[in-house]
């Protein structure tokens, strides 16, 4: 008796209509349609590929079944797939048209569609086919005993074409492992250009067997072997990624001229030397404009990178330069006037202008930072934004600018994950934001936006934290419709989004622990992760003050390396101090009232552990703040005291200081509320 009614329950809850709102999927498709009834998964379910795909599909199939057999343990019974039309019966079919080509504007589209006893997936490219699986992932569901995917249709395409990621691996290297489950990370989310920052004043990171000097001695040992770089971009080619290299100059350049130091501007009276740099920040070191030398050296640099990367871009930076080695050097002056060059922007155009013949020589396009949009500079560039908003037409639209320019544009400014900015700012930053009026033409010059990872701060433990989950929201703005704008439904959607990233090897989550057990000195490390929760890294760089506190070999395995973000209790605190006061029932009091008790344990336990946790110190001071602005709160939310309003201001302000932990209270804002209604 007691089995039938599993069963029946188990009947019940499979064949229940589920509800768009109950899917966990992201980027949100174009258009879905939930039918009634599902596709009941079982360990016999097969995958067959007709058509005239790239064979990348074979491995993304044989991917997704691992990934399905992992999430559900059924043991499905077929291996992997290596050949057209291996099984022709198969329950889900898959059909692409022609190969896809990894470049921009190539069609990814996809058709998906679920029924109870088959599953197809059209696509024109196996592009488009590689997202129609990950869509299938997210759609299963399961009972309390079997798995299964929802009775729909799927009709899906990207609203711009270049969804990108950048990560800096100059600042602090990030080996091949890091980057392959980053790449994986992103093929979930359907992102389909991976931007890799390959030197800058910190180091030189990619090896070049005409100029072995520029990893000898610039490199600390930490690059990436030829054999490494091919290895990565056929695993984002696999992955339907393009992958664009950035060597930037004519400034960050301190590691390329610790190698050569004869094409740099500073005046040689006697020898100059550079070497790397140890500290973040913005730096002297350029190459010499005016120097045939440095287009020699650059042209064969550019000739050595540019085969080892399949696309057809290449990222120059061209960022930053401050132009001070150029302003003290008599020879560029005279340089300047002699070929009319009226000021350092002229002169940074001259020099971009000589890149873009040794770059069209490999196919490839010019890229580069906003500050490369001069006025003489070829439209065939692509223009990279970054600096400012891209709200303001002039104001810092860099984007627009372009656009109305006739440039190509990307944009990455509102995608500085490593500003450690909430989700709301990157999720809502519209590439397009539609009080900006553009032509067609304009729009289509659009081409997307890229996710910005510098490295200042980040190293292979806590990388994954910085630019996950919030990268997974920047997808969804560069894929989705633009309308797609609700911020309950992301946050709730993310929740599995986060979880599911750990499947491919993602650490954001599980690392948060390593770190905390690291400060704990392996103690019970509850206390931490519940204050971790409370806290977030300094936003906008002050965690690094000016560049000086943190050098590239300081330790970032501190309390501010666990926390993140979009703090996880802030939310709920703030959810409850805003019921609270909309309605003060004695519920909703108890609701905000439970949070102070805990942090006042907190803050205890935090004090024993600190026996014998060093590392733990520097946290006391804002922990304890938190924990006596809980306990006057207490008393007079209780009405077992009456208002000091000095105090509790005095109080207040205490948890609004800058900890030597280098972290924010995330409930401050809240907090602020409840003191000022009391
Ligand atoms: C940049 O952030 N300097 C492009």
């Amino acid at each position: 008796m007691k089995y039938f009614l599993i069963v029946l329950l188990a009947h019940f809850i499979s064949n229940a209509q589920i509800k768009e709102g109950q899917l966990d999927l992201m980027p949100w498709p174009q258009k879905i349609n939930l039918g009634a009834g599902t596709f009941a998964l079982s360990k016999n379910f097969k995958v067959n590929i007709t058509g005239n795909p790239n064979p990348r599909i074979f491995i993304g199939a044989t991917n997704f079944l691992r990934r399905l057999d992992g999430r559900t343990g059924l043991f499905l019974e077929q291996a992997f797939l290596t050949k057209i039309n291996e099984k022709p019966e198969a329950e889900l079919q898959i059909n692409c048209v022609r190969n896809g080509k990894i470049e921009i504007n190539e069609d990814e589209s996809y058709q998906l569609v679920v029924t109870s006893n088959k599953i197809t997936i059209n696509a024109t490219t196996d592009l488009g086919a590689l997202h129609g699986l990950e869509t299938l992932l997210q759609l299963l569901q399961n009972s309390s005993t079997s798995y299964y995917f929802p009775v729909s249709t799927v009709s899906d395409f990207p609203r711009f074409t270049w969804r990108g990621l950048m990560i800096d691996a100059a600042r602090h290297f990030q080996p091949v492992a890091v980057i392959k489950r980053n790449l994986d990370a992103m093929a979930s989310m359907k992102m389909n250009v991976f931007h890799w920052h390959l030197a800058d004043d910190q180091g030189w990171r990619i090896e070049l067997k005409n100029h072995p000097k520029l990893t000898e001695l610039a490199s600390d040992g930490y690059f990436y072997s030829q054999e490494e770089i091919k290895n990565i971009v056929k695993y984002a080619d696999d992955r339907g990624i393009l992958v664009i290299p950035e060597i930037d100059v004519p400034g960050h350049a301190s590691a390329l001229l610790t190698a050569y130091p004869e094409i740099g501007s500073a005046i040689a009276n006697g020898k100059v030397t550079y070497e790397v740099q140890r500290n973040s920040g913005i730096f002297n070191a350029t190459l010499d404009p005016t120097n045939p030398k440095t287009y020699e050296i650059l042209s064969s640099i550019f000739d050595e990178v540019s085969l080892l990367f399949s696309g057809s871009y290449f990222h120059i930076g061209g960022d930053e330069n401050n132009g001070k080695e150029w302003n003290a050097n008599p020879t560029i002056q005279k340089f300047k006037q002699d070929n009319n060059l009226m000021n350092n922007h002229d002169l940074q155009t001259y020099f971009n202008m000589k890149l873009i013949p040794m770059l069209k020589k490999h196919n490839k396009k010019l890229m580069g930072w906003e500050e490369i949009m001069t006025e003489n500079m070829s439209k065939d560039a692509i223009i990279h934004a970054w600096r400012g908003t891209n709200e303001g037409q002039e104001a810092g639209g860099a984007l627009v600018k372009a656009a109305k320019s006739g440039y190509n544009t990307v944009l990455s400014n509102g995608y500085y994950i490593d500003l450690l900015l909430g989700l709301e700012t990157h999720y809502l930053n519209d590439p397009i934001p539609k009080k900006i009026i553009l032509s067609p033409e304009e729009k289509a010059r659009v081409l997307g936006g890229e996710a910005a990872m510098w490295s200042e701060l980040v190293t292979p433990l806590n990388i994954d934290s910085r630019i996950w989950p919030r990268t997974a929201a920047i997808a969804e703005r560069l894929w989705s419709s633009q309308e797609v704008t609700d911020m309950k439904s992301l946050r709730k959607r993310l929740k599995t989004i986060s979880f599911r990233l750990e499947e491919l090897g993602i650490t954001h989550l599980r690392n948060k622990e390593v770190i905390l057990r690291n400060i704990s000195n392996n103690q019970d490390t509850q206390s931490l992760n519940n204050f971790s929760n409370l806290c977030e890294p300094l936003k906008n760089y002050k965690r690094n003050g000016g560049g000086k506190k943190y050098r590239m070999h300081s330790p970032l395995t501190l309390f501010a390396d666990a926390c993140n973000a979009d703090a996880a209790q802030a939310l709920d605190f703030s959810e409850a101090v805003s019921t609270y006061l909309d309605n003060k029932t004695v519920d909703n009091k108890r609701a905000v009232t439970n949070f102070f008790k805990k942090w006042v344990v907190m803050n205890n336990d935090l004090i024993a552990l600190s026996a014998n946790a060093p590392l733990i110190q520097p946290l006391l001071p804002l922990s304890q703040s938190l924990s006596d602005l809980s306990e006057q709160l207490l008393l007079v939310m209780n009405k077992k005291q009456t208002v000091n309003s000095t105090l509790m201001e005095d109080l207040l302000e205490k948890c609004n200081t800058r900890s030597p932990a280098d972290v924010e209270l995330a409930v401050y804002t809240s907090l602020k509320k409840l003191v000022e209604i009391n």
